[in-house]
């Protein structure tokens, strides 16, 4: 059975609508865990529309090393930087464009293989973990697990919006391709994490998937914990991986 890690990008959101003190993404983040999440995923996009250098710091002081702290950024030199002096957990590298709603493709490891490889090392040495935001085609897992990652976190997005269309039956060959993906991502001793465009319906067919780790889950519970407040939103969460409703 997975676990949840919440990301808490837009509690930031609502907050930087007015730039106030409020809500404040460390509260947020302490409630999900009361909720049951092991995990606070946050993204220090570089135009810093939403979690700002402060939250991160924030939230490092606050989170104790029982729960993880996963840092997705860009991979650039000052994100870089910015990590290796934080030290999250875990950094998950993701590719980013200023345009863009919420973060629309995988990361081009394949592409980018020497890059991506030296930053791999670069944080490894500084002691966090790394994962690899791709999706779910076999040429990206190879390349990830030639660039030494620890983590691949498989792209989501693809069968999220395939259950949007179609529900559970039109997303049998976006679920089957993820499947696959685990299964390889897992042969070839990559660990494995899912994300982006869960939700509190279509989390209950890959939830409980062996080998998979933690599923990152924010816009859904985001939305939901402004209705029931965030720790109900969470355990709601984890009741829906499981099958429950
Ligand atoms: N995983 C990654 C790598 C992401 O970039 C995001 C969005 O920030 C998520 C998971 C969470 O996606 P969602 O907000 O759609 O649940």
């Amino acid at each position: 059975m997975s676990k949840l890690c919440v990301n808490i990008d837009h509690i930031a959101t609502v907050r930087q609508a007015r730039r106030e003190e409020s809500p404040s993404p460390l509260e947020a983040a302490l409630l999900a865990l009361q909720g049951g999440a092991i995990g606070i995923t946050v993204h220090l996009r570089e135009d810093r529309r939403h979690i700002q250098d402060h939250d991160l710091k924030q939230l490092r002081k606050s989170l104790s090393r029982k729960h993880k702290l996963n840092l997705e950024m860009a991979l650039t030199p000052a994100m870089l930087a910015i990590a290796g002096k934080t030290g999250p957990d875990e950094v998950t590298l993701v590719p980013e464009n200023r345009r863009e709603l919420t973060t629309e493709g995988g990361l081009e490891v394949m592409r980018h293989l020497g890059l991506v490889s030296k930053a791999v090392a670069r944080l490894k040495k500084a002691g966090i973990v790394v994962s690899l935001f791709i999706t779910p085609d076999p040429k990206q897992i190879l390349a990830a697990a030639e660039a030494d990652a620890d983590y691949v976190e498989l792209h989501t997005g693809a069968y999220a919006q395939a259950f949007r269309a179609g529900g559970a039956q039109g997303a049998k060959k976006e679920l089957a391709r993820l499947k696959e993906g685990v299964g390889l991502a897992l042969e070839l001793g990559l660990r494995v994490n899912l994300g982006h465009g869960l939700t509190y319906e279509n989390v209950g067919a890959l939830a409980a998937w062996k080998g998979v780790e933690d599923l990152n889950i924010g816009h859904n519970i985001v939305g939901r914990a402004l209705m029931v407040g965030m720790e109900r939103a969470v355990k709601e969460m984890i009741k829906a991986m499981k099958g429950k409703k």
